[in-house]
């Protein structure tokens, strides 16, 4: 029969040892001992017993402490921001704190003896290796940082720190892992440098922009003495005369030259552009049957507008050259056919849109998106679209000015662009302009058409000879008499001198001494209903900022051909006669 062996925690257990011991010793025989002797034993007995009693007591404090650590410990290490591992020299988890099994998703249980290279990238578990390898062989702490598999597959960006924990002869056994989690601080530093890049781009664009709106707006003089002698030379040279061809060659060339020159304009954001409240959705409308004829018969146009109202402050004619670029660019990217289909939208931008577009100002905004189903682009090309003389398309083909000047002109307009675009599937522009609810008018009266022909006295302030003298030959063919000023300040001199003659002030804006407008003024406390007519090359605001369109008053866009000036003169003249 099997003896039952007694149990080590029950209470009676170490006594039954003590006595076994005891029996085993030889001791001194108790009936054989004094009186004396079994005092001094009974008084040593009692001290031991003390004793005893305050190591016991001593020990229990030291266990309760040490409870105590212990749950400190536990607490750090399982509330810690930071996943703790254990892992073997062959990468096998031995321990995970929570947060360690938090970071992979999943479950501490289900961790035990899988290997941590297992949620480890497969493009970075060389990196994973090594930073291993480093932990064993050196003694010291090593750092790496990869990317880690989630279990919801979300991607997430790891920050390793080993130290290899080592047995009682110095040799390392294992490896302790701290891991952070640094998906946020990756993502929000990849923003920045994103922000930044974008920042970069619309700097240089602006640089380029500016470069780019100087020269022309010199050209833009240059091309309207070319253009207007042309014409007159034109003009004058008899049915049948060879000459006619060359004069028409020029005048041809010109026009080209002045249509560049005007895209360099609008991507210099110097194009003078005319604002008024107008629909965007009426716009695009009324614009469908020109940009379906753009379009070939293989592409599908297809509109979408919001119900919503989408009046913003624009120059529809500018809106039209966006629409028109944009379709043509999408004509050309869906060469065996396709859809480019046309949406409208209000939308808000708030922080969060700020933040994730990386432009744009708190406000409400139409938009309207342009996709095509076409050949798409790479990033690099992407990245270079609205440069100005950027283009894939082969020579002769492209001057790479599209977009240059769409992208000026939404700027001019206070509004944004962005594109999206996979190549092979497909590219999507989207244009933001701001909305406005307040001062939305009826449609504009017809303009009408107004004959050309005159007899007024005409004072034309223009201090580039070349450009006056052309005015003045146009003016004068058609009956008019010309006085001309070369500056501000001969302008009003001369009005001074002919007040009871001159009828129309026909100025330039940006002049020497004084401006077009500074002469305007002074002259108005001479003659206060005089009329007049500012003539600009320059950029809208500039035009504004003289308060001539708050004023109501009338300009014409340089370069003005002797058709356009005769028919801006007469319409000046004849505006306020009722
Ligand atoms: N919808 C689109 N799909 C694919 N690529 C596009 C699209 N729109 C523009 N691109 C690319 O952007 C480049 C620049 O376009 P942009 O309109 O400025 O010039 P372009 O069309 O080449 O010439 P231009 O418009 O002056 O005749 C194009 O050459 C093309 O590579
Ligand atoms: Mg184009």
């Amino acid at each position: 029969m099997k003896e039952d062996k007694p149990d080590p925690a029950s209470p009676g257990y170490l006594r039954c040892r003590a006595e076994e011991l005891l029996n085993r010793k030889k001791i001194r025989d108790v009936q054989k001992m004094t009186e004396q002797d079994v005092r001094a034993m009974a008084y040593e007995l009692q001290v031991h017993q003390i004793e005893l009693e305050m190591q016991n007591e001593e020990l229990k404090r030291s266990q309760r402490e040490l409870e105590e650590s212990r749950n400190k410990y536990l607490e750090l290490y399982e509330f810690s921001p930071v996943g703790y591992f254990t892992l073997d020299k062959q990468g096998a988890i031995l321990d995970v704190n929570l947060p360690g099994a938090a970071i992979l998703g999943i479950e501490r249980g289900a961790l035990a003896g899988r290997r941590f290279q297992l949620f480890v990238e497969m493009d970075c578990r060389p990196d994973f290796n090594a930073f291993c390898n480093r932990v064993f062989e050196l003694d010291s702490k090593q750092t790496c940082e990869l990317r880690l598999l989630k279990n919801d597959a979300a991607p997430c960006h790891a920050y390793l720190e080993g130290v290899a924990l080592c047995d009682g002869e110095g040799n390392a056994k294992q490896c302790q892992a701290a891991v952070v989690d640094i998906t946020a601080k990756k993502r929000a530093e990849e923003e920045e440098s994103r922000l930044k890049e974008q920042l970069f781009h619309a700097q240089n664009l602006a640089s380029v922009g500016k470069l780019a709106g100087g020269v022309a707006h010199n050209f833009n003089n240059l091309l309207m003495v070319v253009l207007g002698y042309a014409s007159l030379l034109l003009s004058e040279l008899k049915e049948g005369d060879p000459h006619r061809e060359y004069a028409r060659k020029i005048i041809r060339s010109s026009q080209l030259a002045a249509g560049l020159t005007q895209d360099l304009l609008a991507f210099g954001r110097k194009k003078p552009i005319n604002l008024q409240p107008v629909d965007v959705n009426k716009i695009i409308k009324d614009s469908e049957g020109i940009l379906a004829k753009l379009l070939r018969e293989n592409i599908g146009l297809r509109t979408t507008f919001t119900g919503k109202d989408c009046f913003v402050m624009a120059d529809s004619d500018e809106i039209l050259h966006v629409l028109m670029n944009l379709a043509t660019n999408a004509r050309d990217a869906m060469p065996n056919g396709g859809e480019l289909k046309i949406c409208t939208d209000v939308v808000r931008m708030d922080d969060a849109f700020i933040k994730a577009h990386g432009f744009g100002e708190i406000g409400e905004y139409v938009l309207v998106s342009f996709s095509d189903t076409g050949v798409g682009m790479s990033g690099e090309v992407k990245s270079r679209i609205f440069e100005p003389f950027f283009t894939t398309k082969e020579v002769g083909k492209g001057t790479g000015l599209g977009l240059a000047s769409v992208y000026g002109n939404v700027k001019q307009h206070g509004g944004y662009m962005d594109v999206h675009s996979v190549p092979g599937k497909g590219t999507t522009f989207n244009i933001y302009l701001p909305l406005i609810t307040q001062g939305i008018s009826a449609a504009k009266a017809e303009t009408v058409t107004t004959p050309k022909m005159g007899m007024e006295t005409v004072l034309l302030a223009e201090d580039e000879d070349d450009v006056r003298g052309i005015m003045k030959i146009a003016l004068e063919r058609n009956g008019y008499k010309v006085i001309e000023a070369v500056d501000g300040v001969d302008a009003v001199d001369k009005f001074v001198k002919n007040k009871d003659k001159i009828n129309l002030l026909f100025f330039d804006v940006v002049m020497p001494r004084k401006s077009g407008k500074e002469a305007y003024d002074a002259i108005q406390k001479i003659k206060s209903d005089i009329k007049v007519c500012f003539m600009t090359g320059y950029n809208d605001d500039v035009v504004r900022e003289m308060d001539i369109v708050n004023e109501g008053l009338d300009y014409v866009l340089k370069p003005v051909s002797p058709a356009r000036l005769l028919e801006k003169v007469r319409e000046a003249l004849d505006k306020w006669e009722g």
